[in-house]
Order: structure tokens, then C-alpha cells, then sequence
């Protein structure tokens, strides 16, 4: 047996392990072991070697909280200037999402206003954003481009994402959306705009060490499949990831190209069909789903979870946080939000903000607590993992663990 030493053993944990057969993978009046930023043991209490409590430099109990992974918001796009709650305004005064993006409003203006905006003003206003997802358990954060659509700006939104993460200490994944809107100086020029993306744009950024993946928005009002290919053909030849928003409001089959891409995931899926759930179930391909977006649009066609199910597919749930279609700045509300109206489970859902937004990220060294993993953990104020969906609001995170280490919260 191993006698190295721990830098922190917390004792009388509820934990969701989101390992083993059990719901949650749980393990009540559970241990859990930190050392070097890793997790070096987790398991009940009854079988903790002897020495345990001797061989940790900090032991802590914690009177039967739940633990869970640090939770995993897979699909953002909260680096963005201004917001756009005159929008909201128009909606409710019956404006269609798609009639808002037809009269030059909708994704065009926030990129205007983040084109406008310096770096550091981006990064002061998508900062408290970040903030509020952390506060609320994020340790790992997805943030994509797209209101940039030039290289400059789209460069200034990735660099800012990098710099949420040191400041904040938490891992944060970057993903370029050149193909997120045809920029208004392109309006006439689409094949010149692709070019530019996929010519100019990813090949720069990515030299730079700004995008960990790309996904363009293949939609009516987006990008088509054959455009949408020859950004995946770059990002391939790149040896860079790809996935997609995909489904969202029609069906266009691109859930389909994604996987034939061998794609992290499809996102967002209110349109799949079950050609497009066959062709990600044969290549695991993760479902991602938005019920934020689903929530602000007042979208009425569900994704079809039954079908998912059936394939086997992994569902994982991400905020989609953005100023257009889903301003939401809470992960645990987006997985209460996926039971209540897409009719997850809640372990469904928890898996779907912890080991299964994981590999949606093709991060395979986190999101569950298991022996090796990345010691990222929310120690929360309730004991029963249901309560996370279950609750509406409120603040329910004791403590966040990166790396082995407490990270504020405030
Ligand atoms: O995921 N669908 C495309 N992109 C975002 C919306 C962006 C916006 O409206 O600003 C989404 O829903
Ligand atoms: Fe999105």
C-alpha cells in the first residue's frame, strides 16, 4: 500500500461519483482524497486505509454534504459586448427570433457591440458572467467566438476567454465560431466570407494557441452543410476538433455531418430526426442539449430525448449563455430546466453537467470522482443530489475545489 502523503482528506461526504452502476455512482458517508491537484483516493469511509487521517496534512468533515465533480458547462458564448434585452422587449411584442436576425438585428448586433469594445472592456463585462457560472459550481467552461467575424475581433473574444480562466482559476476551452453570422460587410460575398474563415482566420488563431475546437451554426439563417464542411475540412487538416449547432430551429441534417466528422458533439437538437440520432449513435457523438435557449425562444418542439435514449446516446446539458437566445447565468438552473421541460431524470441531467459534458469537451480526466481525476469538486449545502435540480435559485455551493485548491467564489 501506498503511504504518500494527502494534502486534504474530507470525511462524512455524500458523494456523486458518477462512477458504477448505483444512481449517481453515490456513496453515502463517503472519502475523498486530494493530492497534487489529483484525486489519490475516493470510497467509503469502512474502507480507508488505516493511517488515513495521519497521512493528510487537512482533514475535514463535512456532516454528510454532497460532493459532486466540479460541474461542466460545455456550449457558452458569454464573452460578447452590450446585451440585447431590447430584443426581449420586441419578442414580446411579437417579433420572431428569426424576423429580429432578417431586420439586422439579433447575432449582427451584438457583433457590432463587441467589435466596438477593447479587450479589457470585453473582459470586464463577460467576467462577472463567468463569475456568476463558477459561483454556482463551474470549474470547467466552454466559450466560443462568433460576434467578432474578423479576425482582430475574433482574436480579442478568444484571448479574453484564456484570460476568464487565469483569472478566475478555472479551466476555461475555447472553440471558434467564424461560421456564426455572414458579417454585414459580407452580405453579398458569403463564398468570400467562408474563404476568409477558413483561409485566414482559423489558421491564424489556431498558430496563436486561441481555439481548442470550431463549430460554425448550420441553420436557414446561418450556414449551410456545404459551408459548414469546408470550415470542418480546415479544422481537420488543422487536426482541431469540430462541432456543431445543429437542429436548432429546422432540420438540416447536421447533426449527420458532425459525426461523419467524427465531431465531439450536436448541439442544441430540437429538430433531430432519427437519421441524425442513428448517425451520432454509431459514432458517439454527444448530444448536447440548451433547454435555456429552448426556454427563451419559447420553442415548442422538444428534442427527442425518447430516441437519444434508445440509442444510447450521451446527453449533456451546457447554459448556451449568450445575449440573444439564452441569457443564463446558472448551470445547475439549465439541468433543472432540462428535467423540467425536456423530462430528464435528474440523474440525467447531473451527468449531463458533469461526466458527459466532459467528454463533450473530449475531457476525459474529469467530471467524475474517481481515483487520477483532476481533484475539481463542489462541496454543496444540501446532502441529496436531486436537490441540485430540484431547487430554483438560491445558493447552494459551500465550497469549489480546482486542482486540489479552495477557489473564491465571490
Ligand atoms: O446558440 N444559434 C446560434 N447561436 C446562439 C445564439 C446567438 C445569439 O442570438 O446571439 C445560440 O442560440
Ligand atoms: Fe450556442
Amino acid at each position: 500500500m501506498s503511504t504518500s502523503p494527502w494534502d486534504h482528506l474530507l470525511l462524512e461526504a455524500t458523494l456523486a461519483t458518477f462512477v458504477g452502476d448505483e444512481p449517481y455512482g453515490l456513496i453515502a458517508d463517503g472519502a475523498i482524497a486530494l493530492s497534487n491537484g489529483h484525486i489519490a483516493w475516493v470510497g467509503h469511509r469502512s474502507e480507508l486505509p488505516p493511517d488515513a487521517v495521519d497521512r493528510a496534512a487537512k482533514v475535514e468533515r463535512l456532516g454528510g454534504a454532497l460532493v459532486t465533480p466540479g460541474l461542466i458547462d460545455c456550449h457558452t458564448h458569454l464573452v460578447f459586448g452590450g446585451h440585447r434585452a431590447h430584443e426581449f422587449d420586441l419578442r414580446l411584442n411579437g417579433a420572431s427570433y428569426e424576423a429580429i436576425a432578417h431586420a439586422g438585428g439579433g447575432i449582427v448586433s451584438t457583433v457590432k457591440a463587441t467589435r466596438a469594445a477593447s479587450e479589457d472592456e470585453l473582459l470586464a463585462q463577460s467576467l462577472p458572467r463567468a463569475r456568476a457560472l463558477l459561483a454556482d459550481g463551474v470549474t470547467t467552461l466552454e466559450i466560443k467566438s462568433g460576434y467578432g467575424l474578423e479576425l482582430e475581433s475574433e482574436r480579442r473574444m478568444l484571448r479574453v476567454a484564456r484570460r476568464i480562466g487565469e483569472t478566475l482559476g478555472i479551466t476555461v476551452r475555447t472553440t471558434f465560431l467564424g461560421l456564426h453570422a455572414l458579417p454585414p460587410e459580407y452580405k453579398e460575398r458569403r463564398d468570400a466570407y467562408v474563404a476568409l474563415v477558413c483561409e485566414q482566420m482559423l489558421p491564424a488563431l489556431a498558430a496563436e494557441g486561441l481555439v481548442d475546437a470550431v463549430d460554425a451554426f448550420c441553420e436557414n439563417i446561418g450556414f449551410t452543410h456545404e459551408e459548414t464542411r469546408r470550415v470542418f475540412d480546415c479544422a481537420k487538416a488543422l487536426g482541431l476538433p469540430v462541432k456543431l449547432h445543429a437542429e436548432q430551429l429546422s432540420d438540416l441534417d447536421g447533426s449527420a455531418l458532425v459525426a461523419e466528422y467524427d465531431g465531439l458533439s450536436a448541439d442544441h437538437l430540437e429538430y433531430l430526426s432519427d437519421t441524425g440520432i442513428r448517425a451520432m449513435a454509431a459514432k458517439g457523438t454527444v448530444a448536447v442539449l440548451l433547454p435555456g435557449a429552448f426556454y427563451a425562444l419559447r420553442e415548442t418542439k422538444l428534442p427527442p430525448i425518447a430516441g437519444l435514449r434508445e440509442h444510447g446516446t450521451a446527453m449533456a446539458i451546457a447554459t448556451d449563455c449568450n445575449p440573444g437566445t439564452s441569457p443564463l447565468l446558472s448551470l445547475r438552473m439549465a439541468a433543472g430546466m432540462a428535467c423540467t421541460l425536456f423530462r430528464l431524470t435528474p440523474e440525467e441531467a447531473l451527468r449531463g453537467i458533469t461526466v458527459n459534458a466532459a467528454r463533450a469537451l473530449g475531457m476525459h480526466d474529469r467530471g467524475t470522482l474517481a481515483i487520477g481525476q483532476h481533484a475539481d469538486l463542489v462541496v454543496w449545502r444540501v446532502g441529496t443530489p436531486a436537490e441540485l435540480c430540484y431547487w430554483i435559485g438560491g445558493e447552494l455551493v459551500r465550497a469549489v475545489y480546482r486542482a486540489g485548491r479552495p477557489v473564491s467564489i465571490d
